[in-house]
């Protein structure tokens, strides 16, 4: 067999024998919108750099990345909830990112606080109702453990990380005890038991089986946009309220990355999360799922504009979701929200 000595010269020897540059990252990714492969596309004609996604739910790349250790190709790690980068964060599976364009174009209550992870975009939670039968809608996720709405609210089981990040937010913000009071009170005020994902909450009030629904509001702008079976039909006859408007404001979840902690492509991997949340990308990767940008001044896709402008909980530190999580827990068990 010919060796390779004898087919390359010197100087390509040495070119193999040095450190090839990687020009590549690994995004382990539990976020997959279509239209991001045109994001991906730019980031690589732009930079040169390869990204080589591996797409599964959050906990399942968790599991991998520890199952794959210090070994693991893992450069990016992005989720659509800062409770499940949390849990990255809790297993030692992200690092810090050093990089004064995260600094500068991300809001600080918008990053993790020593910069394990970014947001990417900002996903609002928020109370929606059946306009022809709720005259007065609750105006506050407190007020909606009024018992005035017992057997009128759709909101899904506890199991789901979106309400395990707003009982979390709840418990920063009011207390425990308070927090508690209040999840006892929305079980009460339940029109069914937990079934189904937000839209379903939102299908709930157009076949009238609930008064009140609890959902993020990119579940309703799809049903704004196009066709969502069940929904569309009757979407002129939801009304949403941005709550706790004259108090902290509306509570935002993020849709969120970082870099891992074995990452062997470092510099692409700061790259990439540079590119993401730059002007030119951040209005693609907010529109892709009719959520909110991280970046001010960038402006939002024509049907969530239809939402109008809300002010948003910039006082509960969305960090504070991990701190609180166990809590959380703990507090969906005892009241019996399943
Ligand atoms: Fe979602």
């Amino acid at each position: 067999m010919t060796s390779i000595k004898t087919l390359l010269g010197a100087t390509a020897l040495l070119a193999l024998a040095a450190p090839a540059l990687a020009q590549e990252v690994n995004l382990y990714s539990s976020r997959h919108y279509d239209s991001d492969d045109a994001l991906y596309t730019a980031f690589t004609e732009a930079t040169g750099i390869t990204i080589n996604r591996i797409e599964a739910k959050a906990d399942e790349l968790i599991a991998r990345m520890e199952a794959e250790g210090t070994n693991s190709p893992a450069d990016v790690f992005m989720t659509v909830d800062v409770g499940r980068i949390a849990r990255a964060e809790e297993k030692g599976l992200l690092q810090p990112f050093t990089s004064e364009v995260i600094e500068t174009n991300v809001p600080a209550h918008l990053r993790h606080p020593d910069n394990l992870w970014t947001g990417l975009s900002q996903r609002a939670r928020i109370i929606f109702y059946a306009s022809d039968r709720v005259e007065n809608p609750p105006q506050t996720y407190e007020a909606l453990a009024d018992p005035k709405w017992k057997g009128k609210i759709c909101i899904r089981s506890s199991s789901n990380v979106y309400n395990q990040s707003l009982l979390a937010s709840l418990i920063e913000a009011d207390g425990e005890a308070a927090a508690r009071d209040w999840a006892a009170g929305i079980v009460a005020n339940m029109a069914r038991a937990p079934q189904g994902g937000d839209t379903d909450q939102l299908r709930g009030i157009v076949s009238g089986e609930c008064d009140i629904a609890v959902a993020n509001t990119y579940y309703y702008v799809r049903g704004l946009a196009g066709e969502v079976d069940g929904l569309t039909s009757g979407i002129d006859g939801i009304g949403f309220v941005w709550p706790n408007q004259s108090g902290r404001g509306a509570h935002v979840n993020l849709a969120a990355a970082g870099i891992a902690a074995n990452a062997p492509n470092k510099a692409e991997a700061t790259a990439l999360l540079e590119y993401l949340v730059s002007e030119e990308a951040q209005a693609q990767f907010a529109n892709a799922n009719n959520e909110y940008p991280v970046v001010a001044g960038v402006p939002i896709g024509e049907h969530v504009a239809q939402l109008g402008i809300f002010i948003p909980d910039t006082q509960t530190p969305t960090a504070s979701f991990k701190e609180h999580a166990v809590t959380a827990q703990t507090i969906f068990n005892t009241v019996g929200w399943d």
